[in-house]
């Protein structure tokens, strides 16, 4: 064995046995870290070292210096924020695609990343029910998926106003009307900034957070009579499939037929594989074009963002880049880097494959279903404690809680988030603090709702002495 083939072998079994120690600690060790950034700069930073260290070394280090420091996001008792945990197939696989290392942005460069994504994203149009002529491109998350599905739209709606918005840019261009319901995710306000369409209109949702179609209507005929010379004013609504407070869905065939829509499903989107969800995903198929994060509901390893545009020359047009030592393939599917907005990345959509060839129809069905039950669950026996009040109505992935006054909701959230057990987030929801739970994690069973429970039940007995 060479020098380098053993210096490989040594570094890779090290980091093999303190991810699988790591992993295997999920079940029972305290969810949050036990130490602060501030207090871990010390052993990672000081001056950079004249002298290197052997590579299976700094694993050793960088796995004991850390573990203090680390939140145990991937256990089924994380409850904060919608983060996932990562399957087993999709763990490896992004282990491999660092190994094999392929700079996956041309198709003929790469042909098995490539194909992988390809296949990757054909699965996705079939399980979610979207269409199939639609391109689909692997970002970092939802918030540039939607960014990009965002630009794709831009695009779309400039061309079809008669606007080079590739040769003359935004400076003197139609103004694109964007609208958004009251509770969209405020990256999408983010996306909309980067790309220079300004502040979107805000229509009011109803109590769970969705957008009301009546008042769409009402901005959207505000904002045409205020279009000048009577020229039809470009127009895009951005729909949220999936509030992460209350898990409730926009009326999607209400809103989608009134304006050109983008579908940010962060976490949402999956309820389309769940034949008996089809209530809430109604009408997504008519969409313009979708945003999804992989790691959420999926569970594959940070980070992955799917973005899936129906308009695959909208979306080629906006993230294209064409040089002359980019030698493209001559068949006709493109490469990687026409879809997303990074030029060189890694192969997003390969983890995805491995979820996806893992579980299968059913087993991605099935995950759905018990992220959802599992948080019935919580809801269910949460509501039976006395001074507890559950406020969404809707049956998704979404918990939230108030205790009574806002001072004993912050009291209360305090406790969890430091009782070890499980983490939760506090947040603020229709004008209350609130303690938010999401099922996100595969692996979450009945006895982490029972921990959940009771960790929530110990915390407001405190709270009231
Ligand atoms: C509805 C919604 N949209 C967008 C995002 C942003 O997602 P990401 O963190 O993957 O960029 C989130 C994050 O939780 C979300 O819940």
């Amino acid at each position: 064995m060479s020098a380098s083939e053993e210096r490989y072998r040594d570094a890779l079994e090290a980091a093999a046995g303190h991810a699988r120690r790591w992993l295997e600690s999920q079940g029972t060790r305290r969810i949050g870290p036990q130490a602060t950034a501030a207090e871990l700069a010390a052993d990672f930073g000081g001056p950079l070292p004249q002298e290197g260290m052997p590579a299976a070394e700094v694993v050793d280090y960088l796995a004991a210096k850390a573990e203090p420091g680390l939140m145990a996001m991937p256990s089924g008792r994380f409850f904060g924020w919608v983060i996932g945990g990562t399957l087993p197939a999709a763990l490896a696989a992004d282990w491999l695609l660092s190994a094999w290392d392929q700079n996956t942005g041309l198709r003929f460069a790469t042909p098995a990343t490539a194909a992988i994504e390809e296949a990757a994203g054909k699965w996705i149009l079939e399980l979610l029910g979207l269409p199939e002529e639609s391109d689909v491109g692997f970002a970092t998350g939802a918030t540039m998926a939607n960014f990009t599905g965002l630009a794709a739209a831009r695009w779309r709606l400039m061309a079809d106003a008669g606007w080079d918005l590739d040769g003359d840019g935004l400076a003197g261009a139609p103004r694109i009307r964007c609208f958004v319901g009251q509770e969209r995710h405020e990256t999408i306000d983010l996306g909309l900034r980067y790309l220079g369409l300004g502040r979107p209109t805000v229509v009011p949702s109803d109590r769970q957070g969705r957008i009301i179609p009546a008042e769409l209507d009402c901005a959207l005929d505000l904002a045409l009579s205020a279009g000048e010379g009577g020229r039809p004013v470009p127009a895009l609504v951005c729909l949220q499939a999936g509030n992460l407070h209350s898990g409730a869905f926009d009326p999607l065939v209400e809103a989608i037929a009134i304006a050109k829509a983008h579908v940010d499903g962060a976490f949402g989107l999956w309820a389309a594989a769940v034949p008996e969800l089809s209530a809430l995903t109604a009408g997504l198929g008519l969409a313009d074009s979708w945003g999804t994060d992989a790691p959420k509901t999926l569970n594959v390893p940070y980070d992955c963002g799917i973005v899936i545009v129906r308009d695959a020359r909208a979306l080629r047009s906006a993230m294209g880049l064409h040089a002359v030592y980019l030698i493209q393939a001559a068949d006709g599917a493109g490469d990687p880097s026409e879809r997303v907005p990074e030029l060189s990345r890694r192969a997003r959509g390969v983890p995805v494959w491995a979820a996806l060839k893992s579980l299968g129809r059913d087993g991605v069905a099935s995950q759905v279903r018990t992220l959802v039950h599992r948080a019935a669950q919580l809801a269910d026996q949460l509501a039976a404690l006395d001074g507890v009040e559950v406020l969404n109505d809707v049956d998704y992935t979404q918990v939230s809680l108030a205790f009574g006054d806002d001072a004993v909701t912050r009291a209360v959230t305090e406790r969890v988030m430091g009782d070890g057990r499980v983490w939760m987030s506090g947040s603020r929801w229709q004008d209350r603090d609130i303690l938010r739970i999401s099922v996100s994690n595969w692996s979450t069973d009945d006895a982490d709702v029972r921990i959940a429970v009771d960790a929530v039940r110990d915390a407001l007995a405190a709270v009231r002495g």
